[in-house]
């Protein structure tokens, strides 16, 4: 079969890498991809946003399936566009995207299918915002209701700081503040069935501790040690079936990949978002411990026959992802510098610690930085404090001048703590 990869980040990356050791893939094409991706697929230069030149692509190349990384393709209709020209495709139509690229809409489905999140007010004036503000009380949680890539989201003790967020919005979601860890849960979904996979954690913020502005993720481990064993059966019974079954019931079915983002409360799960895709950086490490072939998972989705698909198999193996990101990530980056130590990871480390590539692209015989997430390094080991000391032992030797990196990714999961 040949697949098309829409998108260009380390999620992308590692959706390629897991297909190309799917036997049944014959050939992988990637639009746009970046200068790691295409050491594994043929790049397009295709406009990711485009429905119908994707799917003119994907008619062109011959494509028995197309997957779509990233969200705003998705909102976009790009998975649409590519089903009318009759080519199954792994993502949700626009409209069942809106679970990611509106908060009010996933907290209206969410209300509908008794799935339980913060409680909320959606808010388009900075008066009813401020009542908003004043009901929940620190600490104050203000959201974008758009598509923001991860920080669209303010979470403050400052009264003044949550008002200023709210007043630089059109429209916003103030919540209640959950406490407790963070789990992000995939679920493989056709409209009907529901597939969870194994649970990771992300790290948000984009320095050590927790501190600093929010990201789109720093960093990421699965499993985790700390976990309850039945978390993932709560959490299909309760959160991802339910709203399954609610897409469908509104005759805009999602299929495709739902990421629940979960909040461990000390009143019980969570929802604080849904989102339309798989999650990055945490499908770096969901995908290391994979063993299952993806491709016929994902047409398998595509098709409507996950029903009829054999249970996952997993490895045993932890896994652990850290993000290197540019200069003044996450303000805007300093880009062009040459990346080195790629060739050493690879000679070195393979293949228990490699580089999936996020902002890079080729400049002659050089790689050098394109964005603000710029790779992700990925490591596995039997168990998270193996798989930490390799992921850093590689990310040590790469060189990006002005590159920053956390270096508490799994830190406190390895010795079995939250
Ligand atoms: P979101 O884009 O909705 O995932 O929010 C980004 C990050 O903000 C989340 O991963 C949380 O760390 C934080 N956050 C969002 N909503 C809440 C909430 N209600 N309570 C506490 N933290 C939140
Ligand atoms: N890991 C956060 C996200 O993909 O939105």
């Amino acid at each position: 079969m040949k697949v098309l990869v829409i998108g260009s980040g380390a999620r992308e990356h590692a959706l390629c890498r897991a297909l190309s050791l799917d036997p049944h893939v014959t050939a992988l094409h990637c639009a746009p991809g970046n200068a790691g991706i295409a050491q594994l697929a043929e790049l397009h230069p295709v406009d990711a946003l485009d429905g119908k030149a994707v799917a003119a692509l994907a008619e062109e190349l011959g494509a028995g399936l197309v997957v779509v990384g990233p969200e705003a393709p998705l909102v976009a209709g790009v998975a649409d566009a590519v089903r009318e020209a009759g080519i199954p495709c792994f993502g949700p139509s626009g409209q069942a995207a809106r679970l990611e690229g509106s908060k009010a809409f996933a907290k209206d489905v969410m209300a509908a299918a008794g799935v339980p999140t913060a409680r909320s007010y959606v808010c388009t004036t900075p008066e009813e915002a401020e009542t908003a503000l004043d009901a929940f009380g620190a600490p104050y949680v203000v959201k974008d209701d758009g598509l923001a890539a991860g920080k669209g989201v303010v979470v403050t003790d400052d009264l003044e700081a949550a008002k200023g967020h709210a007043a630089a919005c059109e429209r916003v979601v103030v919540e209640e503040f959950l406490d407790g860890p963070e789990v992000s849960l995939f679920a493989i979904t056709d409209g009907e069935t529901v597939l969870p996979l194994q649970p990771a954690q992300d790290f948000k913020r984009a320095l050590n501790g927790d501190e600093g502005p929010n990201t789109g993720g720093m960093g990421a481990y699965s499993p985790l040690p700390w976990a309850e064993p039945k978390l993932v059966d709560e959490v299909l019974a309760t959160v991802l079936q339910p709203t399954v079954d609610e897409m469908r019931r509104r005759g805009t079915p999602f299929s495709g990949l739902l990421y629940a983002g979960l909040a461990i409360t000390s009143r019980g799960v969570r929802v604080i978002e849904f989102n339309a895709r798989f999650g990055d950086p945490e499908t770096q490490v969901v995908l290391a411990r994979l063993k299952t072939p993806l491709a016929g998972v994902l047409l398998a989705a595509a098709d409507g026959t996950l029903a009829d698909l054999a249970p996952l198999r997993w490895s045993e193996e932890a896994a652990v992802t850290v993000v290197l990101a540019s200069h003044n990530y996450p303000g805007a980056p300093r880009t062009g510098d040459p990346i080195t130590g790629l060739d050493e990871v690879e000679a070195q480390d393979a293949p228990h610690a490699y580089v999936l590539h996020a902002g890079t692209r080729r400049d002659g015989d050089a790689v050098v930085s394109a964005g603000g997430r710029v790779l992700s390094v990925t490591a596995t080991g039997e168990d998270l404090t193996q798989a930490r000391d390799r992921a850093y032992t590689a990310v040590a030797r790469i060189h990006l001048d002005g590159a920053h990196h956390r270096t508490d990714i799994a830190l406190k999961a390895a010795s079995g703590e939250q």
